[in-house]
Order: C-alpha cells, then sequence, then structure tokens
C-alpha cells in the first residue's frame, strides 16, 4: 500500500489509528502546523497506519478536508503539498503480523529515533507494543499513549506493566494535552518566575481555588466511547486532576522532567481520599437533557448516537477535594466538567480570603473580590482583580481587573498544545508528559467515586442542555460560603 519511499536518513513519526477522530482534528493538524512553521525537522516522515485498506492517495483524500479544517492558522496550497510528501500509510487489521512487517520495511532505512503514537483505543496498546518489539522496531524509539490508559487503577497498571516490559519509562509519552496548553506555561511562569505570588500561594491566603472545564460540544460521534468511560474518567482523573496537581505543586528545584513530575506526585498523593459518605457528600454527577446551545436546540444525552438505553453515564462532575499538606489543609479545590454546558471555558480561579477587618466600611460581598482568573480558554490570559475606590466623594469600592499576560507581551498566536507536545516527544523532553506513578495516583484517587458509583444506585441528576450543571453543583459551593465563577 505504501508507495512513497521514506528516504534514506531521519525517522518516522508513526500513527497508529491514522484515519480516526483524534488523528483529524488534533495530531495531523498540529504536525501540519509545525511542518509550516518551519518547526518539523525536515528528516520526519509521517506513516499513518489504520484498518481500511488504501491507497496513499485515497488516505490523502479521506483525511486532507478535516485535517485542513482544523489547523490552528493558515494552510496554504504550497505548505500542503509539502507536507503530504512527508506522509505514507500502512493499512491492514493491527493483530495482523504482516503489518508490523510491512512497517519494519518501511523503516528499516531510517537511522533516526521513531515515534509511535497510539491513537489507538487502550486495548490496543499492549498487542501493538508486543509487535513493534517483535518486529525489533521498540528499540531506542518513542512511545506515545493517549487516554485513557486503562479504565480503572487494576487496569492501567496491567497496561503499564505490560508496556513497561517492552519500552523503558524514558522511552513513554503517556499524553495529557492540557499540560500542553499555553495558559499551563503561563501559570508556572506566574508562580515561579515572580516572586510575589510564592508567599500568597497558602492557606493563610487562600480561601478556595475552582478548576472548570465546561464544554458546549455533546458526544460529538463518540457516543460509545463516551458511554463506557463518562465524565470522571474522561477529564477528571486526567486534565483536571493534572490541572490541580500544577497549581498546587511545591516549587521544582529546576524544570527537569523528574524534577517537575516528583512534585506534582506529591500533590496527587496528598489529596485527601474520599470515603463513601463523603463521596455521596462531595461529589455530583449529572447527565444532559435536550436544550438549546446558542439558541440551537440540542438533544438529550440519551438519544446520541452510540449511547444505551436509559444509560447513566455521567455528562457532568463537580466535586471537592482536599489536599493534607502544610501549604493547602483546610483549602476546598473545587473541580467541574461537562458536556453542554451554558459556555466553552477552562479557567482556573484562586480566590483570596477576604481582609480581617474593614476600615473602609462594608466592602462588596461577593466570594473572590481579590481573585486571580486564569483563563486557559477559549481565550487565554491571567486576570487579578481586586477593590478600588470609585472616584468621587465617598469610598464605594469595585472591582477591577488587571491583565497580566496580554500588556507588554507581542501578540503572538499561541501554539497549540498538540503542536507543542509533539515536538516535546521528537526532543525526547517529557516534562509535559504523565509519568506511571503519577497517573496511577490518580487512578487510586478517583477509584473510591468509581467504586461508590457502581456499587449504589446513584443515578446522575438532570441538567438542561445550556446551563451549568445540576443544581446540587451550586449546591455544594453553598455549603462551603461559595460560588462557582459565572454566579459571583
Ligand atoms: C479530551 C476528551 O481529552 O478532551 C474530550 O476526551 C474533550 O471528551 C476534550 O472534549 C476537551 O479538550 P479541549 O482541548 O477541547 O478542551
Amino acid at each position: 500500500m505504501n508507495k512513497r519511499p521514506l528516504g534514506k536518513l531521519g525517522f518516522a513519526f508513526v500513527l497508529f489509528g491514522g484515519t480516526g477522530d483524534l488523528a483529524k482534528r488534533k495530531i495531523l493538524p498540529a504536525l501540519f502546523a509545525a511542518h509550516r512553521d518551519g518547526m518539523l525537522e525536515p528528516a520526519c516522515r509521517i506513516v499513518a497506519v489504520a484498518q481500511p485498506m488504501l491507497a496513499r492517495t485515497d488516505y490523502l483524500d479521506l483525511i486532507g478536508e478535516p485535517v485542513k479544517a482544523n489547523v490552528q492558522g493558515p494552510v496554504d496550497v504550497v505548505a500542503w503539498d509539502s507536507f503530504v510528501e512527508r506522509v505514507s500509510y500502512i493499512g491492514g487489521d493491527l493483530s495482523d503480523a504482516d503489518v508490523f512487517a510491512r512497517l519494519a520495511e518501511d523503516l528499516r532505512p531510517l537511522t533516526g529515533s521513531n515515534v509511535f503514537y497510539l491513537a489507538t483505543g487502550p486495548s490496543l496498546f499492549v498487542p501493538v507494543c508486543r509487535a513493534l518489539a517483535a518486529s525489533g522496531l521498540s528499540e531506542g524509539a518513542k512511545l506515545v499513549l493517549e487516554k485513557p490508559l486503562g479504565h480503572d487503577l487494576e487496569s492501567s497498571r496491567a497496561i503499564n506493566d505490560e508496556v513497561g516490559r517492552i519500552f523503558r519509562e524514558d522511552q513513554i509519552f503517556r499524553i495529557d494535552h492540557y499540560l500542553g496548553k499555553e495558559a499551563v506555561q503561563n501559570l508556572l511562569a506566574l508562580r515561579f518566575g515572580n516572586s510575589m505570588f510564592e508567599p500568597l500561594w497558602r492557606r493563610e491566603w487562600i480561601e478556595s481555588i475552582q478548576i472548570t472545564v465546561a464544554e458546549e460540544l455533546g458526544v460529538e460521534g463518540r457516543g460509545n466511547f463516551y458511554d463506557q468511560t463518562g465524565a470522571l474518567r474522561d477529564m477528571i482523573q486526567n486534565h483536571l486532576l493534572q490541572l490541580l496537581s500544577i497549581i498546587a505543586m511545591e516549587p521544582p528545584h529546576s524544570m527537569e522532567a523528574d524534577a517537575v513530575r516528583d512534585e506534582k506526585l506529591r500533590v496527587l498523593r496528598a489529596l485527601v481520599p474520599l470515603d463513601d459518605e463523603t463521596v455521596a457528600r462531595n461529589v455530583v454527577r449529572g447527565q444532559y437533557q435536550s436544550g438549546t446551545i446558542h439558541g440551537a436546540p440540542v438533544p438529550e444525552y440519551q438519544a446520541e448516537a452510540g449511547v444505551g438505553q436509559g444509560s447513566d453515564t455521567e455528562t457532568f462532575v463537580a466535586l471537592k477535594v482536599e489536599i493534607s499538606n502544610w501549604r493547602w489543609s483546610g483549602v476546598p479545590f473545587f473541580l467541574r466538567t461537562g458536556k453542554r454546558l451554558g459556555g466553552k471555558t477552562a479557567e482556573i480561579i484562586v480566590n483570596f480570603r477576604g481582609v480581617p477587618h474593614s476600615a473602609l466600611g462594608t466592602l462588596p460581598s461577593r466570594p473572590g473580590a481579590n481573585r486571580l482568573t486564569i483563563k486557559l480558554q477559549p481565550e487565554e490570559s491571567i486576570r487579578l482583580s481586586t477593590l478600588a475606590k470609585m472616584p468621587g466623594l465617598g469610598m464605594e469600592l469595585r472591582g477591577v481587573n488587571l491583565d497580566m499576560v496580554s500588556d507588554g507581551l507581542p501578540h503572538l498566536t499561541a501554539m497549540e498544545a498538540y503542536q507543542r507536545l509533539l515536538l516535546d516527544v521528537m526532543a525526547g523532553r517529557l516534562a509535559l508528559f504523565v509519568r506511571r506513578d503519577e497517573q496511577e495516583a490518580a487512578w487510586q484517587w478517583v477509584a473510591p467515586i468509581l467504586s461508590d458509583w457502581s456499587k449504589r444506585h446513584n443515578p446522575p441528576k438532570q441538567y438542561r442542555s445550556g446551563t451549568w450543571g445540576p443544581p446540587a453543583s451550586s449546591a455544594l459551593l453553598a455549603r462551603h460560603n461559595t460560588c462557582w465563577h459565572e454566579e459571583a
């Protein structure tokens, strides 16, 4: 099938799952953008592998439009034509040794460190790794594993054990694309490039922290996958707990991969474990009903293609978590994510405590008058909110905002998360990838929630599409005398 010679030198980026949604929406657009921006090494060949037996030209026809539609920034013909020169295709069943024999044959002339990207379901991770080893392709290579890695702690351990027999930990890149977002880099710069926040970054001065990742989209043709996964496994176990660990970690001694990952791990291991009682009290699960998004009607979750009848999979989770260490003891972290919500946003809100005594009369009572808002999307920003005096007689205070990122910096387009992360993989930089022990600590923390949900009949609470989740989510915060950011 593969009609393109790979060339004598260089390395291959081999994309298993090359016809899948992730390949078309994220991975290939990111590779194209890196190529267009002159950041992809000329010696990098891209080999897509997937089940359909397609000629290379048919593969390019299949991916062309969806990939172009998802590229950040312009797609000009010249850049596109030179990009596809890099691309070849191998079709066939991944359980068929012949696929790997053809792959090995294609890669034989290459001398660099190949990247194997498994954009497939986790059930294929182990068989593909074994087949790579059997074909002599694993040595010196880099392996990228997409989430979800397993379904729970046991299955993720089983996969990690098997993959670990073939690839060393420093060859494995467990991707969590939230770590590649520009705002996460900015959060690191804010915390560790400035001295003024560090003394405040603790229980004495911070009242609560919120992390919200809200989507307007529904399950988008992934009903089958999503129905077996749910929001806790799809988002909380990985993206939100990773963000939490970056906000809460101690300053690492360097940005070297293990220095950062050791600190994140300490946070994950210090999360206060939940039990049946605290799960019932502090975790809210919801599922979307029909409603409207931007004025257009959208169906309920249960009517989505691929979703089982009467499914009780959650499309929304809100929860409270605490960290048992000196810095954070007693500070509630509220995490929330869901589909078909009232807006698309990903943000971290740091609410500072109010003044101990107001000499200025009654202050505005909303929570977080002193607040840091780190927005990851749709736009990226860091905003510091304080109170200031209204002009004129008297002492009326109002909130004012200071934008801390855009002012004074050139308006460069932020690099898309996958682009940064794929370039990191090729360069062997592991800092923004999840180490095995971090991932397992996160699974360990969510385990009591999964177990409680499976043994207790706890149907998700319904919420209308286009709202911010079930009322129980607001009630959770109200019990702690606070409210979600958009309700403030
Ligand atoms: C993925 C989840 O990891 O992240 C999806 O599987 C979700 O369900 C997506 O839609 C959200 O990513 P982003 O970058 O669009 O916020």
